[in-house]
């Protein structure tokens, strides 16, 4: 993919690997538009980062996606890229009698239902651009359940699912299909759960988002940084022995919150 001459839209852009992409592509000369829901984080953005578009946007309404796609297509018409990148991770012990039904499928409306109405949305304008492209920010964890995070596996194994099936169906077009599958990263969706991961298992998010980019560039759809790559491999090999490894304390880190409830 040629970058510097793209415009490139980016849900979730004002932290982490969000916000990564777009200082990268930025400084590559690409045009950047970013989404998120907090303003007050938009504002912040918009101020480290002067040449970024902002647009406050929950990727969990479908109504907010469809206003989105008329101010977006209407002011940046040459928009040719599409990055899912808005995500969620939460701890859920599922024994909790208190979670809420309604709240529980929360990760699964942004992580999930989110990309897919975003695609279905933006495809047709996609669809007419001479090269496009849609990147899936999926996680290594689409590749083994993390039994800490129950949801938000599921949502990353589904979203990985419905990327290569919208790979295959669009295998005809000018739109190409990427998938970014993360490692663990030192962001903050990741800070709830540094318990869980050592330190030097969390990877840099600037180096992450550089390999991610360099693979774009190089139109490698499937892009694994660090650790991802080994899980994909032990995912294969031995998928009983990497389930194990992401199950440690996940008994004791519940057992101990329900005995301090
Ligand atoms: N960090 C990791 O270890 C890791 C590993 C693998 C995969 N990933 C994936 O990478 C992606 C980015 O994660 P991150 O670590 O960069 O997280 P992060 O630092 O928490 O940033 C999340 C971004 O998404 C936005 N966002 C959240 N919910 C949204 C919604 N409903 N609508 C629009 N924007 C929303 C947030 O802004 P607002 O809160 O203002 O909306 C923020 O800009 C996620 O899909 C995550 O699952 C992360």
């Amino acid at each position: 993919m040629d970058l510097r001459n793209s415009t490139i839209l980016i849900t979730g852009g004002t932290s982490g690997f969000g916000f990564e992409f777009a200082t990268q592509l930025l400084a590559l000369g690409s045009t950047v538009l970013i989404t998120g829901r907090n303003q007050a984080k938009l504002d912040d953005t918009k101020r480290r980062l002067p040449s970024v578009h902002t647009f406050q946007s929950d990727v969990s309404d479908p109504a907010a996606i469809r206003q989105l796609y008329q101010q977006v297509t209407t002011q940046f018409p040459a928009l040719n890229i599409l990055i899912n990148n808005a995500g969620e991770m939460r701890k859920l012990d599922l024994q909790d009698p208190a979670l809420d039904l309604h709240d529980i499928t929360r990760e699964v409306e942004i992580n999930l239902s989110g990309p897919i109405r975003m695609v279905q949305q933006f495809l047709p304008h996609l669809s007419t651009k001479k090269t496009a492209a849609i990147l899936n920010v999926t996680s290594g964890i689409a590749l083994s359940p993390f039994p800490l995070a129950p949801v938000y596996g599921g949502t990353k194994a589904g979203l990985r699912s419905y990327t290569q099936a919208l790979r295959v169906q669009l295998q005809n077009t000018p739109v190409k299909v990427f998938e970014l599958v993360a490692p663990a990263a030192r962001t903050p969706l990741a800070d709830p759960f540094s318990a869980a991961l050592e330190d030097n298992m969390l990877m840099d998010p600037s180096k992450l988002i550089a390999h991610a980019i360099k693979s774009l560039q190089h139109d490698k759809l499937e892009i694994y940084p660090g650790m991802s790559r080994l899980m994909r491999i032990m995912s294969r090999l031995a998928p009983g022995l990497l389930l194990s490894q992401m199950s440690k304390g996940v008994t004791e880190t519940f057992t101990q919150a329900r005995t301090k409830a």
